[in-house]
């Protein structure tokens, strides 16, 4: 099936336990200036594709007001439920969040004026496949914007860089690009050349660093080690790797002291 790999990655059981500290401490240093390149109107449809646990969804259903409406979309079933009760806690009733893959799947709630994702669509097995699907559901004119990540030598704070000996390598791909990650639009050039091949325009590539203070166990935690299903010996290792990892970015204050290089893309479907 396409991408199987990344479907039971991301359904992992407790990652919803576990993604709220682990994952958002980093990835929503994005959302504020996500909102603000896409100028979303009220009454617009927005699509977030890769929305884990839903806190940009979120941030444009307020945006888009209750006129608008915002669709969640993720692989994850986990993430998608823990969304879903979010925007109950917070009452608002036009977002939706729908387990699918944004590469293959029909999507509900378009067409789209607007596309956003937060880190979620460098996982795609084919990444021109994945967004001339996402672009099929966009309006002429709509516009993306999303963040990914810089090359990982610019993101030493990366956990999955620690861990990566003990998981096997990912299996070449199809397409002779790099394999689905977090650091598979690295490069800008390969990122244009995807959107323009899948119906985009005026694609836009803007890198960026933040120096950023964190608690350390927001990023550095034992259940990324238990998550691998590894060996007794191999996860006691594995687990002293991480935290001397960790220890390289611990200040005096004890707070994780990181260099964060995001890169934030946006483009318009023509
Ligand atoms: C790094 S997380 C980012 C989550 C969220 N946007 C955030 O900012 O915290 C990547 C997300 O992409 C989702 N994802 C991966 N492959 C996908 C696919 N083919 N279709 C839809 N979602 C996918 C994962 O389930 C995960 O929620």
């Amino acid at each position: 099936m396409t991408n199987e790999r990344e479907r039971q990655r991301w359904n992992e059981p407790g990652l919803a336990a576990s993604w709220p500290r682990r994952g958002e401490s980093v990835t929503g240093l994005t959302t504020a200036p996500l909102l603000e390149l896409l100028a979303l109107q009220p009454g617009e449809r927005v699509l977030d594709v890769g929305c884990g646990g839903g806190l940009l969804a979120l941030e444009a259903a307020r945006a888009v007001g209750p006129a608008g409406s915002v669709a969640g979309f993720d692989i994850s079933q986990p993430l998608a439920q823990l969304a879903t009760g979010r925007a109950r806690d917070a009452a608002l009733t036009n977002v939706t969040f729908t387990v699918g893959d944004a590469q293959t799947d029909e999507i509900a709630g378009g067409p789209f004026d607007a596309v956003e994702s937060q880190f979620g669509v460098m996982f795609f097995a084919d990444p021109v496949a994945a967004f001339k699907n996402i672009r099929r559901h966009m309006n002429t004119g709509a516009r993306v914007a999303f963040a990914c990540w810089q090359p990982a030598a610019l993101n030493a704070w990366f956990q999955g860089s620690v861990l990566a000996k003990y998981a096997p390598p990912p299996p070449p791909t199809e397409h002779g690009g790099p394999p689905p990650g977090p650091f598979a639009y690295g490069d800008a050039g390969y990122v244009r050349t995807i959107l323009e091949s899948a119906g985009f325009a005026s694609v836009a590539c803007r890198p960026e660093t933040l120096e950023v203070t964190m608690p350390r166990d927001t990023l550095y935690q034992r259940d990324m080690v238990i998550a691998l299903r590894l060996d007794e010996a191999n996860a006691e290792q594995a687990w002293r790797d991480l935290q001397s990892h960790a220890e390289k970015f611990v200040g005096a204050d004890g707070q994780l002291h990181l260099s964060v290089a995001p890169q934030f893309v946006t483009a318009v479907a023509v």
